[in-house]
């Protein structure tokens, strides 16, 4: 025969559960999608601000040394952080102010420098954000040899928030250890008062029956406080009635 008990036991428990496990994948997804986000439009601004000092700079008439520890103090700037920023000067740049050692682009860079598009690569907690940096009209007086469209550079920002989101995965492992537990310590505070509340009513059948000895049983003193109950003490009254 099933338990009552145990039903609503075993029914609390797999919600109990089901409810960790969903909170938990449900973090985990969007987790990764917000810092996703976060990066790209993280990205997208500290690669326009740089770009603005940059053309501060560079409208003053800069020269190599200046580029280089202009690039170096961004990258600097940001060290620690969970941001990272990458110059890349394009070959229209080198006509005019000649080359300088840099690493080969990648395919996503080498895609932006083509399609002068912006490129957004996700990254496992974050992501890549390439802004390639177009010449304009404005840009032609001091790259003259450069096309306008042509592309003259990129900046690369990289966020990468791993760390923030296994903190964070870290803390919500600890309250959902704390909270599983509670809609089934509910149900257990249920089932207890349940069971109570029967003893009673048990207790007070077998006291009325008792009580009336070989006569047919008075109930009426019987009060369950409880609808369900009530409905079986029906039976018992209409049952007492039918004997005596
Ligand atoms: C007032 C002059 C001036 C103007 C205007 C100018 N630049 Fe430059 N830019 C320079 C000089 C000078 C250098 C290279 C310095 C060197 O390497 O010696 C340079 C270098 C660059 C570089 C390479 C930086 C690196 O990392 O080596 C990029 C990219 C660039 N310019 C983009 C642009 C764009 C885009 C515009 C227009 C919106 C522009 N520049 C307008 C002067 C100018």
């Amino acid at each position: 025969m099933q338990s009552l008990h145990r039903i609503i036991l075993l029914v609390a428990a797999a919600v109990s559960l089901l409810l960790a496990a969903g909170t938990y994948l449900l973090f985990s997804g969007f987790g990764d999608h917000m810092m996703q986000k976060a990066a790209f439009a993280q990205g997208r601004i500290v690669s326009s601000l740089t770009f603005s000092n940059m053309f501060q700079l560079m409208s003053q008439g800069w020269n190599r040394e200046q580029v280089v520890n202009f690039t170096r103090g961004a990258t600097d700037a940001l060290a620690g952080s969970p941001l990272r920023i990458e110059f890349h000067r394009a070959e229209a740049v080198n006509r005019d102010y000649g080359e300088v050692a840099q690493p080969a682009p990648d395919t996503a860079l080498a895609d932006a420098l083509r399609t002068g598009r912006a490129k957004e690569i996700v990254l496992p907690g974050g992501g890549r954000y390439i802004q390639p940096l177009v010449a304009s009209e404005t840009c032609l007086g001091c790259h003259p040899r450069a096309r306008k469209g042509e592309m003259l550079g990129a900046i690369t920002v990289e966020a990468k928030y791993d760390k923030f989101i296994d903190d964070t995965r870290k803390l919500l492992m600890i309250i959902l250890l704390v909270m599983t537990p509670v809609p089934f310590l509910a149900a257990m505070a249920v089932v207890i008062y349940l069971d109570r509340r029967m003893q009673r009513f048990v207790g007070q059948i077998d006291a009325a029956m008792l009580a009336s000895g070989s006569a047919a049983p008075d109930f009426s003193g019987v009060d369950p406080h409880c609808a369900e109950l009530d409905t079986v003490l029906d039976r018992f009254k209409r049952l007492a009635g039918r004997g005596g």
